[in-house]
């Protein structure tokens, strides 16, 4: 199944105030939101892309011929020296998972596929989801099931994977996803992996990290009025992105050199966004996302 976007025609409305403009797509996926952009800029517009997810830069080069385009295999926190000039009338990001990804068994994001237990999103770097659980210690697993998925069994779950490493190391979704039915039994809709997939999801990509780091190198890429769409999926994510952009401070990570003495401001230009119920119904997926608005004054 492709990507369906998410608050497609709310955050095109915002992100299109010059059709004439070069806009960014951080968050390529599959395109959805990448090729509508297209579809209503003006022949004098561009649009450039990017994508951690070799993948989806692959379907880009592949599915996107129009010279008004250009696809980057990067990661966003990387804009700087990926635009080092470029100044841009509007950026968007959809963060988190493509549903293609999650469809596809051999990406290890799924609880209810079996494949190869890696969840990286760029599959060049770092280490796969398998190689931590068998080499991360006890209270480390718990720490992120706990801070990144809100699992408020962590430390059983943990306990759990350290008893199944000891007999063997993890290799498959499935052998994960049995290991925590053993710890939490399904009581309502949502399954009991849910919020471990998720956690661990985030840790091995750096997610909140990457996010921080490209927040606060965002102002360089921007034009005066420029806008910024950010889409979210979870609360962690949405936190970072509010706190951010409260207008006394850009809250820049403490471990990152960056030159504050650039005093960066931005409007909040529309505060939360959600998608209506009849998106929520045609979409399920959608049902978390919340979207922030901002321009750079
Ligand atoms: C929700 S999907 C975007 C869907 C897209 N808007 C569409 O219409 O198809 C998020 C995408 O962002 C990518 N991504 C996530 N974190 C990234 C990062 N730090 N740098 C670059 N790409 C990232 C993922 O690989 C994924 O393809």
């Amino acid at each position: 199944m492709l990507h369906v976007p998410v608050l497609l025609e709310e955050s095109l409305g915002f992100l299109l105030h010059d059709l004439s403009g070069t806009y960014l797509d951080l968050t390529f996926g599959r395109g959805s939101h990448s090729q509508e952009i297209l579809n209503r800029i003006s022949p004098h517009g561009r649009l450039h892309a990017v994508d951690r997810d070799i993948e989806a830069v692959s379907f880009g080069e592949d599915n996107i011929t129009d010279p008004r385009f250009s696809i980057y295999h990067s990661n966003y926190s990387e804009i700087d020296s990926l635009f080092p000039q470029q100044k841009f009338d509007g950026v968007l990001l959809d963060l988190g998972t493509c549903s293609t990804h999650l469809d596809d068994p051999d990406r290890g994001f799924s609880f209810q596929r079996d494949g190869l237990l890696d969840m990286r999103m760029d599959t060049s770097k770092g280490f796969s989801a398998a190689e931590w659980l068998n080499t991360a210690s006890e209270k480390e697993i718990s720490d992120i099931l706990y801070q990144y998925g809100d699992e408020r069994a962590s430390r059983k779950i943990a306990r759990a994977i350290v008893d199944f490493r000891a007999m063997r190391p993890f290799k498959t979704t499935i052998e994960l996803t049995k290991v925590i039915e053993t710890v939490l039994k399904r009581t309502g809709k949502t399954h009991p992996a849910t919020k471990s997939f998720q956690a661990i999801r985030i840790h091995i990509n750096q997610e909140l990290h990457h996010l921080r780091i490209m927040l606060s190198k965002l102002h360089n890429a921007l034009k005066v009025g420029g806008i910024v769409v950010i889409i979210s999926f979870h609360s962690l994510e949405d936190r970072i992105v509010k706190n951010f952009f409260k207008p006394e401070i850009a809250q820049l990570p403490k471990d990152i050199p960056i030159n504050t003495s650039v005093k960066e401001t931005y409007k909040s230009i529309k505060k939360k966004i959600k998608p209506s119920s009849n998106e929520i119904k045609m979409n399920p997926r959608s049902r978390s996302a919340v979207m922030r608005v901002f321009s750079k004054l």
